[in-house]
């Protein structure tokens, strides 16, 4: 059986110590809430207070990108192991705002997936088609492509660090979702295509999570579907209460 996995990205929102303020507030409200797994993805800047903070807790903490060198001249980045070494355990690689504002392809998501599991980091693979995509009816295409070329190389002894978050570009912070069943369709199809580069043992045990304005109110119904394993979500992460009934949802 898959775990589910409900986790926040905070995108650029939060100093360390809002962080610092926040997560000791969330901690008791999620505290035994142990039917997911439950991950906080900050700003680089606010990881060493979020580690902090979230000591002795289950809330896991996870960066939001990472280089793929491993060091070098390239003013700005940050690598896997810095990550790794301060205590991070999890990275979202291939978000569609980096896609879509930094030039990332799924040759670099590639790359940066890589080098993170190489450090022992667990990554939360983001994918997802454009509202034209999906309007072409070419959502199927779309999505299996960039699951073959996001995981190209990728040997199947490290796919249980990898997590695959389905994110429709039309539904990020855009307030519509995509309903359960096309969240459950299109999943079921990212899974389909694990299971034909790797196995169905392999897809079976592929955590698929849902982003795209999955909130409080939307949550349970999104996670009662089979293929939806759990969510990565922007908005409703940033408020105690709000991400604490999606912990709720998964919890029931
Ligand atoms: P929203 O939940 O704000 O739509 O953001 C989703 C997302 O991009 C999570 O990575």
């Amino acid at each position: 059986m898959r775990r589910y996995v409900i986790a926040g990205n905070w995108k650029m929102n939060m100093t360390p110590a809002a962080t610092r303020k926040f997560i000791t507030e969330l901690a008791p409200m999620v505290a035994g809430k142990d039917k997911c797994d439950i991950v906080l993805c900050v700003p680089y800047v606010d990881l060493a207070a979020a580690i902090e903070a979230a000591k002795g807790t289950n809330i896991k903490i996870g960066a939001e990108n990472v280089h793929f060198e491993k060091s070098g001249a390239y003013t700005g980045e940050i690598s896997a192991e810095m990550l790794s070494e301060i205590g991070t355990e999890y990275v979202i690689i291939g978000h569609s705002e980096r896609r879509q504002y930094f030039g990332e392809t799924d040759a670099t998501v590639n790359l940066r997936t890589k080098a993170a599991l190489a450090a022992g980091l667990k990554v939360i693979l983001c994918l997802g088609e454009v509202k034209d995509e999906r309007l072409a009816g070419i959502t199927d295409e779309v999505v299996a492509m960039q699951t073959k070329l996001d995981l190209a190389g990728i040997e199947k002894e490290d796919l249980k660090n990898v997590i695959i978050a389905y994110e429709p570009v039309w539904a990020i912070g855009t307030g519509l979702t995509a309903t359960p069943e096309q969240a459950d369709e299109t999943c079921g199809v990212i899974r389909k295509t694990v299971a034909a580069l790797y196995g169905e043992d392999a897809a079976e045990a592929m955590i698929i999570q849902y982003g795209g304005s999955m909130n409080d109110g939307n949550a349970k119904e999104l996670l009662a579907k089979v293929n939806v394993d759990g969510g990565l979500i922007g908005g409703a992460s940033l408020k105690t209460d709000k991400f604490t009934a999606i912990v709720d949802a998964a919890n029931a």
